[in-house]
């Protein structure tokens, strides 16, 4: 099969979307709301905020813009970033029951088999609104979302590799080893049965990265992901971690600049995801988790 002429690489409007300029602090308190409780100021991991009467903010510190004052005042009365705190989402009695949360957990299964169905791209942008909320050290926030939203996208990409793995076979150049063994294992089962056990056949897929120069840029991307799988799952989407994916990037280090990925980005992982054409009636079992106490 040949691969169509369809660009997959990311347009550069959406990369810079995601790449916003950073607002200005901007602290400010109501003070007909403001009960000069003092939760802001103990609340404030860089301890910028001091009560003097009204929280005080000190713009010399070291503000991280984590919105942690905004966030815990119980009336509403802290504003940074320009924020109205009547923006939020109120949180009482909304989360997860700690059984919903399980059955979320332990149900999850990596999914391998997909409907040939679009999602949605406003619920793709949905989840991935949700995904970015999830921890980054220093509160970096710098995690990009490189995401295939459209399935006739995705399956170019499905050709592309599957022609590039081809021919480094082809030219015996695949390495000795696992990744080798893999990679010509998903060339001949393409070839021989068009079945594709790199993307699972999936019609999206998702791979996070972050500047190489941030605070934590292997843990963010890992973290970000595993948020976006969870949301995901909770709205009946199927997801797979895709580390053969990962192989054919350490064998093809071109196609991450085609994907419009920075050259000055670590790449997390990828992870591909659709609407499942399986459905899991029940839990599997694990082994009990394996805990060292220290004493
Ligand atoms: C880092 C990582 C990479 C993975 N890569 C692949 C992959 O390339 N293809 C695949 O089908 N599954 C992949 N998986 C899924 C695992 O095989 C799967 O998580 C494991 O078998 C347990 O199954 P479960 O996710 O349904 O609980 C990967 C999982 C992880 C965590």
């Amino acid at each position: 099969m040949k691969a169509s002429k369809l660009t997959y690489m990311n347009p550069l409007r959406e990369k810079e979307a995601a790449v916003e300029e950073k607002p200005i602090i901007n602290f400010r308190v109501n003070e007909e709301r403001c009960i000069q409780c003092g939760e802001c100021a103990a609340d404030c991991p860089a301890g910028v905020i001091t009560m003097d009467g009204n929280p005080k903010f000190n713009e010399d510190g070291g503000c991280f813009r984590c919105q942690h004052c905004l966030a815990v005042c119980p009336t509403g009365a802290v504003s940074i970033l320009g924020k109205n705190p009547d923006d939020s989402q109120a949180l009482a009695g909304s989360f997860p029951s700690p059984s919903q949360m399980t059955a979320l957990i332990k149900g999850r299964r990596s999914v391998r088999r997909y409907k040939d169905e679009d999602v949605a791209t406003g619920l793709i942008d949905e989840l991935l609104n949700i995904a970015c909320h999830a921890p980054t050290g220093v509160n970096a926030q710098g995690i990009l979302f490189t995401v295939v939203k459209e399935r006739k996208v995705m399956n170019a990409l499905r050709l592309d590799v599957m022609e590039r793995l081809g021919r480094i076979k082809d030219s015996g150049e695949l390495p000795e080893g696992f990744v080798g063994q893999y990679m010509g294992w998903a060339v001949k089962v393409w070839r021989e049965e068009g079945r594709d056990i790199i993307f699972r056949g999936a019609p999206h897929l998702l791979i996070t990265s972050a500047p190489n120069d941030s605070p934590c840029p292997t843990q963010d991307n890992i973290i970000a992901l595993t948020t976006f799988q969870m949301i995901a799952h909770a709205h009946g989407l199927g997801t797979v971690w895709d580390g053969l994916f990962m192989m054919v990037l350490s064998l093809c280090a071109e196609l991450t600049g085609r994907l419009g990925i920075p050259d000055q980005h670590l790449i997390g992982y990828a992870m591909a995801f659709g609407w499942p054409a399986v459905e899991y009636q029940r839990t599997v079992q694990r082994a009990p988790a394996l805990v060292n106490v220290v004493r």
